[in-house]
């Protein structure tokens, strides 16, 4: 059996961080902390209105540059909302879908995720597919059914070929802001089986193949930990990715 080489990916997700200048700052002072860096993909995703100043600034970094989310018409009447070729336009390469501050605080759902991944594929943005589920459904012992229906809904429709883009990352919520994470062992356990319902569900070459970030309270002295999981292939890094010295101490986690 050949397991295919994921290719570990940081990614640094700000939230509603960082204004134009603060942005600035960050891209001159990480530069030279992962100039060196190959063993892996880095991605910093700032909110839509630094994204275009982000991707000016990031390519000395070799870091990609990620919107937080999209709206998944091309155009037209809805107030407020950006879509995929303008953040294509600004510069960015990937968005962040369905992220759970999304789901749970502006009422994203699996319906308008499908939606949101259809529309980022249309216009080659790179989607990063946030699941995960509440402190509430694990302790109800619902883990595995709502990564079960976050995968069936969010996905569903799409072709083995639609997946080679999508990147997943396993956030749960419970561990999200909190400084709670999931231990390496519980993390572990959660990516191996969304691999194997992405084997039921699509193809046992795509859940070999895609590459399944862990979120939720990711710091440089619990990075490494999580990174030697058979099954993490790289994090989505919250608060700890807003300072440039913890996002490059993230990054160096070898
Ligand atoms: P955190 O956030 O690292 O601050 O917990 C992670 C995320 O929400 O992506």
């Amino acid at each position: 059996m050949t397991v295919p080489l994921r290719r570990p990916i940081i990614a640094g997700n700000w939230k509603m961080y960082k204004t134009i200048l603060e942005t600035e700052s960050f891209f001159a002072d990480v530069a030279p902390l992962v100039k060196d860096v190959h063993h892996c993909d880095m991605i910093i995703a700032p909110p839509f209105l630094a994204l275009r100043r982000a991707s000016e600034l990031s390519s000395p970094s070799g870091i990609a540059i990620s919107a937080q989310d999209l709206h998944w018409e091309k155009d037209g009447a809805f107030t407020g909302e950006v879509s995929a070729s303008m953040i294509r336009e600004a510069g960015a390469t990937h968005t962040l879908i369905g992220h759970s501050e999304r789901r749970q605080l502006f009422g994203e759902t699996d319906a308008s995720v499908n939606k949101k991944i259809r529309a980022a594929l249309a216009s080659r943005l790179l989607p990063i597919v946030c699941i995960g589920e509440t402190l509430e459904e694990r302790e109800a012992g619902r883990m595995e059914q709502v990564l079960d229906r976050q995968l069936t809904l969010g996905f569903a429709g799409l072709t083995e070929a639609d997946f080679s883009p999508i990147i997943i990352a396993y956030e749960p919520v419970w561990a999200i802001g909190t400084g709670r994470t999931a231990t390496p062992e519980m993390a572990q356990q959660a990516h191996a089986f969304i691999r194997s319902r992405l084997q039921g569900l699509v193809s046992r070459g795509v859940a070999q193949a895609v590459r399944i970030l862990y979120g939720g309270s990711v710091k440089p002295d619990n990075i490494r930990g999580l990174m030697h999981q058979a099954d993490i292939d790289g994090a989505l890094v919250g608060g700890a990715s807003l300072q440039p010295k913890s996002f490059a101490d993230i990054v160096h986690y070898q």
